[in-house]
């Protein structure tokens, strides 16, 4: 991949967008747009492994997402189940320590039972944490964590490190509520590509985008002491 330990990322985050437009565009079923979502995602997971990342946070189903028609609604939470159940062995596997982030409820039980069962099953792995967030939204994980005191330490992972680099698919150009607390320094990296149409390939060329962004802008690897992270 070409890029030094010492330029990498520490946290990429990616708001995985365009899964409808792709299945549209192809006369398909919006279902089928995410399950090839699924398969662009584990291509990634892939990549950051090989690349040697530590932390990436996905965006899998957002607070506002209950607001999709209810028969989409119930495909994304039978769809989300039914990979956890089926990429868990994988994520045990591969090293992967995967953990959900994001309100329990209203999600249901079947659902928050696969993400446990995952969570259970992976909390040994410390190879690359993969973080699933799911019914999330930014502003409920701050106030969420405001009504129990002092935000930092007690927002859903306290120990997740900021967001270095933040993508979004499909052309949009917004945070839609991702990760506002951890992303506050991110450096941002939007492209038209759609989420199925990612990969590996395209997660190595946000991260070469990310290295040259530090050497063009900072001049100093690391932040001067009382500049931001
Ligand atoms: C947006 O496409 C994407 C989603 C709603 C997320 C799909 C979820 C995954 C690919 C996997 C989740 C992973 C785990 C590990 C549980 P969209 O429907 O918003 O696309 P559109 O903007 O074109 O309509």
């Amino acid at each position: 991949m070409g890029i030094s330990v010492d330029r990498l990322p520490g946290h990429v985050g990616i708001i995985m967008d365009g899964n409808g437009r792709w299945a549209e565009a192809r006369g398909l079923d919006r279902s089928l747009g995410h399950e090839a979502g699924e398969r662009a995602l584990f291509d990634v997971v892939e990549g950051a492994l090989e690349a040697g990342l530590r932390y990436l946070s996905v965006y899998a189903f957002s607070t506002e997402n209950w607001s999709r028609p209810p028969s989409e609604v119930a495909f994304l939470l039978g769809f989300n189940r039914r990979l956890l159940r089926q990429r868990r062995d994988y994520m045990v596997e591969r090293g992967v320590r995967m953990r959900r982030l994001g309100r329990r409820d209203p999600v249901p039980g079947d659902v928050l039972e696969e993400f446990d069962a995952a969570e259970e099953a992976t909390r040994g792995n410390d190879r690359l944490a993969l973080q699933v967030c799911f019914n999330y939204g930014g502003r409920a994980e701050l106030e969420d964590a405001a009504a129990r005191g002092s935000i930092p330490a007690h927002l859903y992972a306290p120990d997740l490190p900021d967001v270095d680099l933040l993508i979004r698919t499909s052309g949009e150009k917004r945070l839609s509520n991702f990760l506002l607390w951890q992303s506050a320094y991110a450096e941002l990296y939007f492209t038209e590509m759609l989420w199925p149409d990612f990969s590996r390939a395209a997660l190595f060329e946000a991260l070469r985008d990310y290295a040259a962004r530090r050497r063009r802008f900072g001049g100093l690897d690391e932040p001067g002491e009382g500049e931001p992270r």
